[in-house]
């Protein structure tokens, strides 16, 4: 049976993961992409997290690469871009999922200082528009192309850290203005806004601030409406896979909530 991304070339920008006990985001979607039949462009600035990520989807037999790149340098972007096209001939899905908060220092709006912010925004927002630079051009050579960028429910959301909630809403002006450009060349973009998940990066942080992961887990579970528990990266994964599918071949500029009912009325 033929998979949803049959055929397509795929590049997942942050497709290794955060060390953790369960599976990050970018990591689920780079696997389920490669399940369902696409060619994975695994890229992270972490050498060994992008080839973690391949040698899983190698064992379940399917087609990836691992890639080293910094979304931080536009060379890199553009050799990222280069090199899906030497191997596979095209692009049909770019997939940014890179974003960091407390990592990179993240505070609320009197605490941050300046070198921080722009920091946050190298990494969170001007790294996704490098990214899309270099791969539209050829999506539109093809005729066509998905984008999907990771935003965050703290888009829409009281958020305590001014650098992520500032770039995660930026995240979706960038999208809709791709979305809005580029639709007469075939080109959708879509962002999904994760919510609370059981991901390495949103727990191993605060569980090492607060030395308790458990209650770490308990609290955060607590605050999900939907079976009061996170969700997971495979939960991201799946919305991934329907948005870069044909399947949505009518859908571009929306803002996709994964967050069990979290975010109802925003
Ligand atoms: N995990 C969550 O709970 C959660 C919640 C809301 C939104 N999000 C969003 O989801 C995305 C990430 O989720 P994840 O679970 O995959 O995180 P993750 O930390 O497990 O994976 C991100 C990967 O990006 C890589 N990376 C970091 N900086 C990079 C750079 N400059 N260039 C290239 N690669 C870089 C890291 O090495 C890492 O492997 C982010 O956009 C984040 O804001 C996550």
């Amino acid at each position: 049976m033929a998979g949803r991304v049959d055929g397509k070339a795929a590049v997942v920008m942050g497709g290794g993961q955060t060390p953790g006990e369960t599976i990050g985001n970018g990591r689920a979607t780079a696997e389920v992409l490669a399940r369902e039949g696409a060619s994975v462009l695994v890229v992270d600035r972490e050498m060994d997290r992008a080839e973690e990520t391949v040698r899983a989807i190698k064992e379940a037999g399917g087609t990836a690469e691992a890639f080293a790149a910094d979304v931080r340098s536009e060379e890199d972007m553009r050799r990222t871009v280069a090199i899906c096209i030497e191997r596979w001939g095209r692009i049909d899905i770019l997939h940014n999922n890179v974003g960091m908060s407390l990592a990179l220092g993240d505070a609320s709006a009197t605490d941050l200082d300046v070198e921080t912010w722009d920091r946050i925004f190298e990494v969170n927002l001007r790294g996704m528009w490098l990214a899309c630079k270099w791969a539209i051009p050829e999506m539109q050579r093809q005729g066509g192309g998905s984008i999907v960028n990771v935003s965050s429910m703290a888009a829409r959301s009281n958020y305590p850290y001014v650098g992520y909630k500032t770039t995660k809403v930026g995240v979706v002006g960038l999208t809709e203005h791709i979305a809005g450009q580029y639709a007469k060349d075939n080109i959708r973009a879509n962002v999904i806004l994760p919510g609370l998940m059981n991901t390495p990066m949103a727990i191993e942080p605060r569980a090492q601030l607060t030395g308790d992961r458990q209650q770490v887990i308990e609290e955060r579970n607590a605050r999900v409406p939907l079976g009061k528990k996170m969700g997971s990266g495979w939960d991201i994964a799946y919305a991934a896979l329907y948005l870069h599918s044909d399947e949505a071949g009518f859908v571009s500029g929306v803002s996709l909530p994964v967050d069990g009912a979290a975010g109802v009325g925003r």
